[in-house]
């Protein structure tokens, strides 16, 4: 499956910045990505789930709760006390009626307030601890949340540029709110449910069977048809709840990826399409959740049935029996108040159920995630490249028999040897899809060969801890994204601790402080919202500027010139001379005005070099750059 050439909200697109129609080099990268479809079914969204490898979801849950040992001790500690003091209750009732009520007649008032007194006590000491049991429980469930959020984050934004390439910023939006939230609530609520149904079921147990055996057993064997009840609900629900999960990330993935490429939705008017698109999901979510609900209403009927079944059964049968004087009256009110108690949460109990399915489903997704290994790793034992002097031309670059495949698709580069010594500056031309860019990731490492070595100075790239990568080459895309922040801070990014006269510096050198210090407030302007009030041309500028700010010993330039009008590539191209010198660049461009400058060209057709040499060689040679460089003057005359 290829994503529709006309789809404007492809993830390709994520970033938007791209502003819209007619970028033919960017717009079939979406292809390993599709849109979703209404009517798809939760297999799409399923197709790519990460599933947690076994234990991986436990293994999760234990190191969350690690740390918070001691307080989900105290939590437990506080429901048991709580139950103690409620399930006394109808026991004081049993003996009010039973022996204080005869007492009073009798003229003895004692028994009567001492009932009274330990129901007050009873009732005090229940609230107090509710109280202190929801205190302690949120701050569990609300660090817990804190956590894993946390994690997420770290972990997704560690991930290589091809997990994200797959993993839309819509799924990992709905693994750290949805998700993380299901988690909280179970934790929050959830727990709170599970311990009291379970120690209510074994104190109301005891405490009946030690009332009156025969009462005990009755409640005891509705057990059984109530326990049949919840298994089948149990199972149902997973399902449901499955569905209903996948359907409401559907609709997640849906609106970030739209809202994501608006300008692309605006420029082929695919609202209406969208608006469809969007309905159908959104209905997709309310059929599941209904579908859910539907299955919780059949599971409380079905179980107040059996309770108040079993309830009129003991109420009669105790009825004779107080009767017949084989019963105290204070007893049988007891048990049908015990009675009552048991069944109540069991209508919880399913609700518990729920929200156990939804976090045990969330859990399952986030382990998932966090189980992910970066594909281009940091390496174990890095190495260190050799110091650069002040002076020193940048950085030797050699491809070793470099192949090279994406996750999808065919092979890019099928054998690859290059090299370029230190300080050359290189342009690179072919036509769109020949590898160009290919090439660029992979010297930035943002892809690993899946054959041979890419090595800097003679050091493999893989053995590069990040940070000196990073001091290695940095690579400027026609992309040119930038983040909330001022317009300095976003030339800072590659250097956070540069000095104003610095961050100047740069901007001059590349022709952008003249609309920089333009904008209202200079270099303090906040370019807000992506960008928006930065033309596309202008933030490749403060891109330029980035990536000169940054001084790595190889500069990689793919198309980022191509958003700048004539004056401004000029502008750029006057600069070159000084940006470029002192480090080994790769520039890519289709304008080949940008191919003067350079010592050498590169032709690449299919992955491969078809033709190498100095602008001039290659202008006088009768090859493809000839061809080009001759349609390129004669665009000009
Ligand atoms: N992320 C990706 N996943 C799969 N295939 C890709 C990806 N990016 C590029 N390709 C494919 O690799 C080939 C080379 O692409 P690219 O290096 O971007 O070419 P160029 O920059 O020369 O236009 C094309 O066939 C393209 O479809
Ligand atoms: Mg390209």
């Amino acid at each position: 499956m290829t994503a529709p050439t006309t789809s404007p909200a492809a993830p390709g697109d994520e970033n938007g910045e791209n502003g819209g129609a007619g970028k033919g080099g960017r717009s079939g990268k979406g292809g390993e990505e599709r849109l979703p479809r209404p009517d798809a079914g939760g297999d799409l969204f399923d197709r790519d789930a990460l599933p947690a490898p076994p234990g991986a979801t436990a293994a999760l849950l234990r190191s969350l709760l690690a740390p918070l040992k001691a307080r989900v001790a105290v939590t437990c500690l506080l429901l048991l006390l709580q139950q103690a003091a409620v399930q006394a209750g109808p026991l004081l009732v049993a003996y009010a009626i039973d022996r204080a009520v005869p007492a009073l007649a009798a003229g003895d008032r004692g028994p009567l307030i001492a009932v009274g007194a330990g129901g007050l006590l009873c009732a005090l000491g229940a609230g107090a601890l509710q109280y202190a049991f929801i205190a302690v429980s949120a701050r569990v469930s609300q660090d817990v949340l804190l956590d894993l959020r946390g994690r997420i984050f770290r972990h997704a934004q560690a991930l290589s540029v091809d997990f994200h390439e797959r993993y839309t910023s819509g799924r990992l939006i709905s693994r750290s709110t949805t998700d993380v939230e299901s988690l909280r609530e179970l934790l929050g609520e959830g727990l709170q449910e599970l311990v009291t149904v379970v120690l209510s079921f074994v104190s109301i147990s005891v405490l009946l069977l030690w009332l009156d055996l025969g009462l005990g057993a009755v409640a005891a064997a509705s057990f059984v048809p109530l326990y049949g009840m919840v298994r089948v609900y149990r199972r149902r629900a997973r399902e449901v709840y499955r569905s209903k999960s996948t359907a409401m990330a559907a609709v997640i993935v849906k609106f970030v990826e739209t809202m994501n490429g608006i300008r692309p939705v605006r420029a082929f008017g695919r609202e209406a399409a969208n608006d469809a698109d969007f309905a159908g999901l959104n209905r997709r979510h309310e059929r599941t959740n209904g579908d859910a609900l539907l299955e919780m209403a059949r599971y409380v009927t079905g179980s107040r049935l059996i309770a108040n079944t079993a309830v009129a059964g003991i109420v009669l049968w105790g009825a004779h029996r107080v009767a017949d004087g084989s019963l105290a009256l204070g007893v049988l009110a007891a048990a049908v108040l015990y009675l009552r108690r048991l069944y109540d949460p069991i209508d919880r109990l399913g609700m518990f159920l729920n929200s156990c399915q939804s976090a045990a489903a969330s859990l399952d997704k986030i382990a998932g995630l966090l189980a992910q290994t970066p594909s281009v790793p940091e390496p174990r034992a890095p190495r260190e490249l050799p110091p650069r002097a002040s002076r020193d031309p940048g950085r030797e670059v050699v491809f070793e028999r470099v192949r090279f495949a994406y996750r999808t698709g065919g092979e890019v580069l099928p054998r690859f040897d290059l090299t370029l010594p230190a300080g050359q500056t290189v342009a690179v031309v072919g036509s769109t899809g020949a590898g160009k860019s290919t090439l660029a990731k992979l010297l930035a490492r943002f892809y690993d060969p899946t054959e041979g070595r890419v090595l800097l100075d003679g050091v493999d790239l893989r053995d590069l801890a990040g940070a000196e990568l990073r001091r290695g080459v940095v690579m400027v895309t026609q992309e040119a994204f930038l983040f909330s922040g001022t317009v300095a801070d976003n030339i800072a990014i590659g250097r956070p601790d540069a000095t104003r006269e610095e961050i100047e510096h740069a901007a001059k050198a590349i022709g952008a402080h003249d609309f920089v210090t333009a904008l209202p407030d200079g270099y303090d302007t906040d370019v807000r919202k992506r960008g928006g009030r930065i033309s596309a041309g202008q933030r490749q500028l403060v891109a330029f500027a980035r990536a000169l700010l940054a001084d790595p010993a190889v500069l990689i330039l793919d198309e980022a010139t191509s958003s700048l009008d004539i004056p401004g590539e000029r502008a750029v191209q006057r600069a070159m001379a000084t940006v470029l010198r002192g480090r080994t660049a790769v520039v890519i461009a289709h304008r080949l005005s940008t191919v003067e400058i350079a010592d050498r060209v590169l032709v690449m057709e299919h992955g491969r070099i078809v033709e190498d040499g100095t602008p001039a060689e290659l202008t006088a040679a009768a090859g493809r750059f000839a061809d080009l460089h001759r349609a390129w003057r004669d665009s000009l005359a």
